[in-house]
């Protein structure tokens, strides 16, 4: 079985799971309990949250455990606006966030929020003139992501940032989900208010994640209840899953020190062996580009006849995010990058993570120009 569906979500690590049974059975007391196992989950969670802030670079109490990035995506947007909307009403995103993030700012909408959604080039980028030019006297927040999850684009934050230290009193919001342990980013550097990662994504457990609050900016909570994660994210914690979380984030840490350019050459095989096979066509640019995600058009055959053949030979890849690609429609960042909807309808994306071997690489480029044969005799 080859494995190339990574940024849909990843295998945990064996020492992850380890790590949330240990605390699962044997530390699981209600951090809030007054009493000395109440203590000892509590100190699990310090440490974990400790843990998170050094790998991310920022200070421990600004590092809010949530359920993932789609949660971590919704406090960050949606906590802004609830809190600032009398301050304004304007917010900026791009055309090609993923819904966790569209779909916040379309609900925001229908609240009376005006949002503006950048247009992407043809590689999938905004324009930062162009983002100065949208921003208004009455704009609170700006939500753009770090490493787009359908084609592995990465839009300039390091430029975003620097253009939002002359607007102090915008936020800033990063969707980093797709770039842990990927692209580097400096949380501080570049004046990021909010930062949302998820564990799954990088070998942690699905419905953990942390949302970076930079000291001083402020949002309203959205959950109601016990005022847990200093007020902004009430609801018992998963200590366990914050452990997790922590060990994810080390090894991946420790993996991609060593990893990264084993990963950026196996993506480059990969690119050159798909630009061989009669057909296909690249959609994920040449530069400034995650490592791991790589999205391809072979014209003619419609992505999920593609993805079932590759899946009867092993190898598991995906159409569009995994969100959208049961809704069958084409991939709306190839749409907003002027890929045609017929060449669209055909997009795959491949996404590895450090695990990937280059004789994967290799097997399935066999596998991928052998599927293409076989499809395009059956259309004949
Ligand atoms: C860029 C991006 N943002 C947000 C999410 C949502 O994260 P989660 O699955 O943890 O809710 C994903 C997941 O695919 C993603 O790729």
């Amino acid at each position: 079985m080859i494995y190339f569906d990574n940024s849909a979500t990843t295998k945990p690590f064996k020492e992850v799971l380890d790590s949330f049974v240990t605390v699962s059975s044997e530390y699981y007391g209600n951090p809030s309990s007054l009493h000395s196992m109440g203590a000892q989950a509590e100190k699990l969670l310090s440490q974990a949250r400790e843990q998170v802030s050094t790998f991310l670079k920022v200070k421990p109490a600004e590092i809010y455990f949530t359920s993932g990035g789609t949660e971590g995506n919704n406090l960050a947007i949606k906590g802004s606006a609830l809190l600032h909307k009398n301050k304004g009403r304007h917010l900026i995103t791009t055309s090609v966030e993923h819904p966790s993030v569209r779909t916040a700012m379309e609900q925001l909408e229908q609240e009376g929020f005006e949002i503006t959604y950048l247009p992407v080039d043809e590689f999938g980028r905004i324009s930062v003139a162009n983002l100065e030019k949208e921003i208004r006297k009455d704009t609170i927040l700006i939500s753009i992501m770090h490493v787009n999850n359908e084609v592995g684009t990465v839009q300039p934050i390091t430029e975003i940032g620097a253009l939002l230290k002359k607007y102090p009193t915008i936020l800033f919001h990063v969707d980093a989900i797709q770039s842990v342990g990927k692209i580097p980013l400096s949380l501080y550097e570049n004046r990021v208010d909010f930062c949302s990662i998820s564990a799954h994504k990088f070998h942690g457990l699905k419905g953990t994640g942390a949302l970076f609050i930079r000291e001083g900016a402020r949002l309203a909570p959205l959950f109601s209840g016990g005022n847990q994660e200093r007020k902004l994210r009430s609801g018992t914690e998963n200590v366990a899953g914050a452990v997790a979380m922590a060990k994810a984030l080390r090894m991946t840490f420790t993996k991609a020190e060593a990893g990264l350019e084993g990963m950026q050459k196996i993506q480059s095989v990969l690119r050159k062996g798909l630009t061989e096979i009669d057909g296909v066509q690249l959609h994920t640019p040449n530069e400034k580009a995650a490592p791991h995600i790589l999205n391809f058009s072979l014209t003619g055959i419609k992505s999920e006849v593609f993805i079932h053949s590759l899946e009867q030979k092993g190898i598991f890849v995906s159409t569009t995010s995994a969100c959208s690609s049961k809704k069958k429609s084409p991939s709306k960042t190839l749409l907003e990058m002027g890929v045609p909807e017929t060449l669209a309808e055909s997009a795959i994306r491949i996404s590895l993570s450090f695990e990937n071997r280059m004789e994967e690489a290799i097997t399935a480029l066999e596998a991928f120009k052998e599927s293409a044969k076989q499809l395009r005799k059956v259309m004949k």
